[in-house]
């Protein structure tokens, strides 16, 4: 499988990452899957054949459960990956059992080292933005993580622009760690973060690690046009995050559908395979309930689409520019380089 850089960090990682929200299936999470150790351990095996060498949790997944199935399912094996977890969602009932907070980062961290079995985190990445603790005390305390060799790299997740362009500046005027990804909400359905986020990157050097690609599901093959919706899924019980315009979403499947059977493909590989090529995306993080999901989405990095079926994607999942984006685009247009102009500018 390719490998690439994790924005400018000398790190290398897979182009697709294995998520274990479905390890667990324990509280609010019994919806995304309940992959226990046993099968844990051959999804492992099957991304390790596959050459897929990250691996994303999150403390809060299935309340810790994911974690230490992960932890378990990797054994031995835990030093042949790049092993990423994330902090801020609640872990406890008390007032600092959440947030990005010095007291919860220091905590959090340590309690998944414990739940993960490992005495380091390869990317440690805060799950959101923290409204009410000062990004001078996250930063802090993750670079504190950093230097005690608990923590190698740090990365944030769900972050405005604005959020994450103060941080970067934070962490240079103070010589803080900075971070070197953000993980995101990215599909054909949900391409938002085109408007800031990846221009963004693209500037400041950092990895993208897209979340959701198949939009929980919807983008997998099984949802189509006038078709009774499946059940059991995640999505027949709204299991999935933001919202899709779903006619639109059906006329995209439908072009998925057309150049899937091209490659001899699935829709699902099509959806995934569109993502990874998309400026500045460095790892689409792939979720499976199932082994036979897992097998056909892996499979998505072994072709690739032509540049005229990504075309079309393109254009009929194009979402319209908004303010100033429209008058950037008008005004600047001799001048806005090439990279941005492929799909981060809108
Ligand atoms: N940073 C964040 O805030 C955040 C948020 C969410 C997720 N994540 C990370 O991103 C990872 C992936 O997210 P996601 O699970 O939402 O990704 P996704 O690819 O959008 O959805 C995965 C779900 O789609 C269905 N599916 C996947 N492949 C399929 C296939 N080949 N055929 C049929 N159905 C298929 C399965 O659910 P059903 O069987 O139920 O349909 C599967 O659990 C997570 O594991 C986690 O590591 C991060």
């Amino acid at each position: 499988m390719e490998m690439r850089f994790l924005g400018h960090s000398g790190l290398r990682v897979s182009a697709l990452t294995f998520g274990t929200m479905t390890f667990g299936g324990e509280g609010q999470f019994r919806q995304m899957g309940s992959v226990q150790v046993e099968e844990a351990r051959r999804h492992v095996d099957l991304c390790l054949e596959a050459g897929v060498n990250l691996f994303d949790t999150a403390d809060v997944y299935s309340h810790g459960a994911s974690e230490e199935i992960l932890g378990q399912a990797l054994g031995r094996r835990r030093d042949e990956v790049i092993l990423a977890t994330k902090a801020h969602g609640r872990m406890g009932d008390g007032p600092n059992d959440v947030g990005q907070s010095r007291h919860h980062i220091i905590r959090a961290c340590e309690d998944s080292l414990r739940r993960l079995d490992t005495d380091y985190i390869d990317l440690y990445q805060v799950h959101g933005f923290d409204a009410m603790t000062p990004l001078e005390e996250t930063l802090g305390a993750l670079d504190d993580l950093v230097r005690s060799g608990k923590v190698r790299y740090i990365g944030c997740s769900n972050y405005s622009a604005w959020h994450l362009m103060k941080a970067l500046g934070l962490s240079e005027r103070k010589g803080l760690e900075r971070f070197v990804s953000q993980q995101v909400y990215y599909s054909l359905v949900a391409r938002e973060l085109e408007y800031e986020l990846v221009p963004l990157s693209l500037d400041q050097g950092l990895g993208i690690l897209v979340w959701s690609p198949l939009a929980a599901g919807f983008l997998s093959g099984k949802f189509r046009r006038g078709r009774p919706e499946p059940e059991g899924t995640r999505r027949s019980q709204r299991g999935d995050p933001g919202t899709i315009d779903e006619e639109r979403g059906y006329d995209i499947i439908e072009v998925l559908d057309e150049i899937a059977q091209e490659h001899e493909a699935t829709i699902a590989q099509a959806a995934l395979n569109w993502v990874l090529r998309r400026p500045g995306v460095t790892s689409v993080i792939v979720g499976a309930r199932t082994e036979e999901q897992l097998r056909d989405n892996l499979e998505a990095a072994s072709w690739e689409m032509t540049e005229e079926e990504v075309w079309r994607l393109d254009e009929i999942s194009d979402t319209p520019p908004i303010y100033p984006y429209w008058h950037q685009r008008r005004f600047n247009a001799e001048r806005i380089p090439q990279t941005i102009e492929a799909g981060a500018h809108r």
